[in-house]
């Protein structure tokens, strides 16, 4: 069975969605770690609650983000993980860390990329005045959510919708997605574009 590890820096409401899908048995994976930047992220607590190992790695204790990444990498080699799924982890990796890994790291982002990549992105869509916005599934490479694209889904914008409203309808549909996207990742059933792996 494939091993994965999932990548988080906060609430790690995606990574709750792949504990279950696993769970399920509807992600034909184990998840071999999940690794945080954060020692307060409720993801690791989320981690242990479901039996999984955790870790958390202090940038602060690297001198560089090279060697940051390079803790990363190692923490991923010594475990024989066949994906890095990214799931609200909020640093950019280097190349140190995607190039050993290419076509092998997949993120998870609240907008219909390549409309606003970076941070507050529903909140932008909203503020806009988009009268859609989405979810985009991606392989990840050395820019900042530019990676190939595997996987868009759509959500209409209702009139008068707030903040909270559209955030916690973005989310949902994130929990949908990502389990299925992972799904078809681990068990080959997904085209990935030619060139990334
Ligand atoms: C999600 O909106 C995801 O798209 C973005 O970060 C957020 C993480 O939320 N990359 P959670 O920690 O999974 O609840």
């Amino acid at each position: 069975m494939e091993r994965i590890a999932v990548f988080a820096s906060g609430n790690g409401s995606n990574l709750q969605a792949l504990i279950e899908g696993v769970r399920a048995g509807t992600i034909p994976a184990v998840i071999a770690l999940v690794l945080s930047d954060r020692a307060d992220a409720y993801a690791l607590e989320r981690g242990r609650k479901a039996g999984i190992e955790t870790r958390f790695v202090d940038r602060k204790s690297f001198p560089s983000r090279e060697a940051f990444d390079a803790a990363l990498l190692a923490e991923v080699n010594g475990r024989k993980v066949g994906w890095v799924v990214l799931a609200g982890f909020m640093r950019i990796l280097t190349p140190d860390f995607v190039r050993p890994l290419a076509g092998r790291i997949v993120n998870i982002h609240p907008a219909l990329l390549p409309k606003y990549p970076g941070t507050h992105s529903i909140e932008r869509a909203l503020e806009a005045g988009e009268r859609e916005t989405g979810v985009t599934v991606h392989l990840v490479d050395e820019g900042v959510d530019t990676g190939p694209i595997l996987r868009q889904e759509k959500l209409e914008i209702r009139p008068g919708e707030t903040l909270e409203g559209l955030t916690e309808r973005v989310h949902q549909l994130e929990h949908e997605v990502y389990p299925r996207v992972v799904a078809e990742l681990v068990t080959g059933t997904i085209r990935i574009p030619k060139g990334t792996r």
